[in-house]
């Protein structure tokens, strides 16, 4: 990180301290966290206590001390860590408000220092250290911040035994948990700081992407930053900006096209050290529709059409496929009796899936719109064909009486009217056979 962005998030961070209430005496949060220790001695038993951070960005402002300590806290677990990145000032780490029931995640435990074997780490201590700097308390912070906004990786070194440590290294996120679509490029956020006034800041740094899925891992790639070279198991499609990782520390990670669901780790090595975050990446990919078979064929009423929808290229797997019928009306509803087949998967981690409808077209009309419908995480979505309905139904009972009514209505009449005519004639006739007489 460049002194530029340490000014910037200074300022912001005395900024953000002034609008609340001017309290300046803690400009970072003390952060909560948990001491996990192994125990040697207790035949690696693992303890975990609470513990407390006061963090502060200059060594020699002493605010943070004059601070009380919560009674549920062993005075003997506090620990004040100077980081003059601020990176551990991030508003997401602030203690949470009250009701509040998320909280940012922190874990503190010592740290083991050690000679790396790995080839893109191991030019980093060809030209051997100094001892004297390494022996010391070192310890490792991992912390989360609310919503997952920020995970960060810290190495510290404490004169023996003094509770106060200095970050050495600082590794962040801020892409913990991020989604992408199949084949698009993607991002994958890393930053890391080291301090300058360290002696270890001079001898280079390596880093290393890895990605874990389902037990399996492997490396995507790996830099050698002293020697400037990257090691030949890279991945393809998987590159740094190389400039912005010399100059400010940006790890971060471009995929071009192999992008997987899975978790992708940022691991820096300094000699001697190393911090590590992960990323969790998943695949969202809505699915494509197609029905079949499509036109559909003209139906005459009461015919049962088979109808498939068939969904492709979809992730995550869970998926609801449902059908609606849209009539003349102009009104939708849903129609039951469809079935769904189980998913398979296809060569490139995403899902396919269909559902196969029994179309009863006796109460349809004379047709209208047939979709389907895909509802996902990835978003829903519809595919629509036309439905055809020819000819004309039997008719109903009412309409039958109706029409019996209306029969013998016309019987009726026509008979009436014909006796009318009839018998008046027949009288014309009889007076004209008499005046002939
Ligand atoms: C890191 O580099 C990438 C790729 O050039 C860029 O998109 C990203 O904004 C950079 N991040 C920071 C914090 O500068």
């Amino acid at each position: 990180m460049t002194d530029f962005s340490t000014i910037y998030k200074l300022c912001l961070l005395t900024v953000t301290c002034c609008i609340q209430a001017c309290s300046s005496s803690s400009r970072c949060p003390a952060v909560e966290c948990w001491l996990v220790q192994d125990h040697v001695s207790r035949r690696g038993a693992t303890t975990q206590e609470k513990s407390l951070l006061h963090i502060r960005t200059d060594a020699n402002s002493r605010d943070a001390a004059s601070e009380q300590i919560p009674s549920d806290i062993n005075p003997d677990r506090v620990f004040f860590i100077t980081d003059p990145a601020a990176t551990l000032c991030h508003q997401s780490l602030s203690p949470p408000t009250r009701g509040s029931l998320q909280k940012a995640q922190c874990e503190i435990s010592p740290f083991l220092h050690q000679l790396s074997k790995l080839k893109w780490v191991a030019p980093l201590t060809v030209t051997g250290f100094s001892p004297v700097y390494l022996q010391a308390d070192w310890f490792s912070a991992a912390l989360l911040g609310l919503n997952k906004q920020l995970v960060i990786s810290s190495i510290m070194r404490a004169p023996t035994a003094t509770k106060e440590p200095n970050v050495i290294l600082s590794v962040s996120s801020k892409t913990v948990s991020i989604q992408a679509r199949l084949g698009k490029p993607v991002l994958l956020d890393c930053g890391f700081w080291v301090d300058p006034s360290s002696p270890l800041s001079g001898s280079g740094f390596a880093v290393e992407w890895r990605y874990q899925f389902s037990g399996k891992g492997r490396l995507v790639l790996a830099y050698d930053g002293k020697t400037d070279r990257v090691a030949d198991t890279q991945e393809e499609g998987a590159t740094l900006d190389f400039e912005g990782l010399h100059q400010k520390g940006n790890a971060s990670l471009i995929l071009q096209e192999e992008v997987a669901t899975g978790t992708y780790i940022c691991i820096v090595h300094l000699p001697y050290l190393q911090g590590q975050v992960a990323v969790e990446l998943e695949i969202v990919e809505p699915p494509s529709l197609s029905i079949h078979p499509s036109p559909l064929p003209l139906a005459v009423p009461g015919q049962t059409l088979v109808v498939q929808c068939e969904a492709s290229g979809f992730a995550p797997v869970s998926l609801e496929l449902s059908w609606e019928f849209k009539g003349a009306d102009g009104k939708s509803r849903p129609l039951e009796s469809a079935s769904v087949t189980g998913h398979r998967q296809a060569w490139d981690g995403t899902y396919d899936q269909s559902t196969r409808l029994e179309l009863d077209t006796s109460n349809l009309g004379t047709g209208g719109e047939l979709t389907c419908v895909a509802v996902h995480p990835g978003g829903t979505r519809r595919a629509s064909t036309s439905l055809s309905v020819i000819g004309f139904g039997s008719p109903s009972i009412e309409d039958s009486m109706a029409m019996v009514g209306v029969a013998l209505v016309l019987y009726g009449l026509i008979k009436f009217v014909s006796w009318t005519f009839s018998s008046s004639g027949t009288d014309v006739a009889d007076k004209v056979e008499k005046k002939e007489k």
